[in-house]
């Protein structure tokens, strides 16, 4: 098993509906531990920066909106296989397809206020840590 960290962030859907606590007690029940966690309201360059890889996308103008419409919370998650493992009890990106029990299962509300996001691979886990995070705030 490899020890890795992965990027999260507790979108504006979830601190809307007061759902910070609620959603980090299923990341630790999942094994994950939250090594760094801060709340933040992202700038629309933050968001952009962010989301640059969707950029041209067409959901990416209502996708910025979004994450900038209200504070969230950005976490680095540390543990086993820590990747695969927080995209696991996050669930598919599509609530609708989320299977029973995941983070997106239970709270999230629609494709776009799916209430969490986590990094795909320990690169651009590295990449976004790197944007919200100095590594003496990291603290495993
Ligand atoms: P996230 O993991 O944060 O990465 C990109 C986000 O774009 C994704 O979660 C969704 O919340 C959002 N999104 C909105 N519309 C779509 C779409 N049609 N396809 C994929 N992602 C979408």
């Amino acid at each position: 098993m490899a020890l890795e960290r992965t990027f999260s962030i507790l979108k504006p859907d979830c601190t809307r509906r007061n759902l910070t606590g609620a959603v980090n007690a299923m990341i630790e029940a999942a094994g994950l531990r939250i090594v760094a966690q801060k709340r933040v309201h992202m700038t629309q360059a933050q968001a952009e920066t962010f989301y640059a890889v969707h950029s041209e996308r067409p959901f990416f103008g209502e996708l910025v909106e979004f994450m900038t419409s209200a504070p969230v919370v950005v976490q680095v998650l540390e543990g086993d296989n820590a990747v695969l493992a927080y995209r696991t009890v996050m669930g598919a990106t599509n609530p609708a397809n989320a299977d029973e029990g995941t983070i997106r299962k239970v709270h999230a509300v629609s494709m776009g206020e799916n209430t969490v996001h986590g990094s795909d691979s320990v690169e651009n886990a590295a990449i976004e840590i790197a944007q919200f995070f100095s590594g003496n705030e990291i603290v495993g």
